[in-house]
């Protein structure tokens, strides 16, 4: 009964529960770019991506451009993201997507925060 590491679980419990403290540290924050790029991103004076794109959660989507979903997947690379978003004439000269960056229509923190909305779509 005398077992010298009987205080063990409550170590980890405490350990688990610092951990825990520190990871809601850093999605709280994120969460809130999250929740402003969606913001803009269906904004019809801002991004107004819901013109052309299906977005879940997004009113009355037009279908000019394919849906945005599975976005982290098919871009791993946020800078991919950003550089279609700034200016996808870049990739693609006959495109109809404006270049929101070129155009000034999104600022650059702007386009992060699209970003960080997109890849949790
Ligand atoms: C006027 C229509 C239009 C608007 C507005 C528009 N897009 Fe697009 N978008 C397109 C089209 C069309 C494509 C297909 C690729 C191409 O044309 O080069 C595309 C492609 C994309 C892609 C690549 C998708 C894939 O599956 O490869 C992303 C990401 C994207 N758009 C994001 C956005 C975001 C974010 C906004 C708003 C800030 C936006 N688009 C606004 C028309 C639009």
């Amino acid at each position: 009964m005398t077992d010298k590491h009987s205080t063990r679980p409550v170590r980890i419990a405490a350990l688990a529960l610092a951990i825990g403290a520190l990871a809601s540290a850093g999605p709280a924050c994120a969460q809130s770019a999250v929740s402003e790029g969606q913001k803009l991103a269906f904004d019809r004076g801002k991004g107004n991506c819901l013109t052309c794109h299906v977005i879940k959660g997004g009113d009355l989507p037009g279908t000019i451009g394919p849906e945005l979903k599975d976005i982290k997947s098919k871009y791993p690379d946020r800078n991919d993201l950003v550089a279609i978003i700034s200016d996808e004439t870049k990739r693609n000269p006959q495109t109809v997507m404006p270049p929101f960056g070129r155009n000034r229509i999104l600022t650059e923190p702007e386009i992060n925060a699209v970003v960080d909305f997109l890849q949790t779509l």
